[in-house]
């Protein structure tokens, strides 16, 4: 495995390289869910590279990039285990070198509401960053977890409108055995805020099931059985809950497919994320559940 710290000595690397190119940008501090993306690219294509980089320009600056947990050692061990050909690892200056000025900017709906109205700025800095790495790395198919699912619609709508030469392929979210979707950002909660950290898969089932019992209805009424549920967890607040296109981003106004049921919600000071969705096929992807 070849581990590349400069953007000039990745472009080297990419140039001696032949076959389909898999690519899985990432911020470290690894775990299952960005592991089904590493064995998904892994089994489609000749080459791996994956990509770990905390990226300043997706972080406001009242936000955790400088507590976001990092091991680079155990995340170069995973990534030699699962046989990753090469590990794009840039500083911050050589992604952003003094007199850095061009960003990608996504407008409208899905980059500036939900995630976007709490977090001002978060899809610029990723949009960019992304357009960086995708420029440096030259894939065939890009990986994206459903987790971030506004993250993947800014995604592809980036794709589309730039028109980029490559396959996005977004995989479902792998949740921890009691159903708390995988994050680096779980090992922020302390014993008993994870355990209450359950409430927001189980709010999530309640929402859908009041889309299966309303079909058709309206969304407040599966968004008041989701809020209903975080509010019996002492130790929960809800940022925001909301049935939205999940390409778009637009709010529907039937309970119809394709819907996305999404929503953010601190437990003490740390900020989660989860959503369920029903695709425009009928079906729905609420994730998978671990066996690692
Ligand atoms: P990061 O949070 O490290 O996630 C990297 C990829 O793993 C993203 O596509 C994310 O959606 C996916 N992922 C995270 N948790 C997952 C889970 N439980 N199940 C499935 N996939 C999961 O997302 C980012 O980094 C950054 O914004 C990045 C795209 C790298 C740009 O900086």
């Amino acid at each position: 495995m070849h581990v590349v710290r400069t953007v000039q000595a990745m472009r080297q690397e990419r140039a001696h390289l032949t076959g389909q190119i898999g690519f899985v940008p990432t911020m470290g501090y690894l775990h299952a869910g960005h592991l089904s993306l590493f064995q998904q690219a892994r089994a489609m294509n000749h080459t791996l590279i994956v990509s770990i980089f905390v990226n300043p320009t997706q972080f406001s600056p009242h936000e955790d990039f400088n507590a976001y947990p990092r091991d680079i050692e155990r995340d170069l061990h995973l990534l030699e285990q699962l046989q990753v050909d090469t590990v794009f690892l840039p500083t911050a200056e050589e992604m952003y070198p003094s007199g850095f000025t061009t960003y990608v900017v996504p407008e409208g709906t899905l980059a500036t509401e939900v995630e976007g109205a709490i977090r001002p700025n978060h899809f610029r800095g990723v949009a960019t960053v992304v357009l960086k790495l995708f420029q440096i790395v030259q894939p065939h198919y890009v990986y994206f977890g459903q987790k971030d699912a506004q993250q993947v619609a800014v995604i592809r709508r980036m794709i589309d409108d730039l028109n980029l030469p490559f396959t996005l392929c977004v995989l479902p979210t792998m949740r921890e055995t009691d159903g708390l979707a995988m994050s680096s950002r779980n090992s922020y909660l302390t014993p008993p805020q994870r355990l209450a950290a359950r409430v927001l898969y189980q709010a999530l089932q309640t929402g859908q099931q009041a889309v299966l019992a309303y079909p058709d209805g309206s969304p407040t009424l599966a968004e008041q059985a989701i809020r209903e549920t975080i509010q019996q967890e002492p130790q929960a607040s809800l940022e925001y809950v909301e049935i939205r296109d999940p390409y778009t981003f637009l709010p529907l106004s039937t309970l119809r497919a394709p819907a996305l049921l999404a929503l953010a919600v601190r437990i003490g000071t740390t900020r989660l994320i989860d959503n369920f969705l029903l695709r425009a096929d009928g079906f729905w992807d609420t994730g998978t559940i671990s066996s690692l």
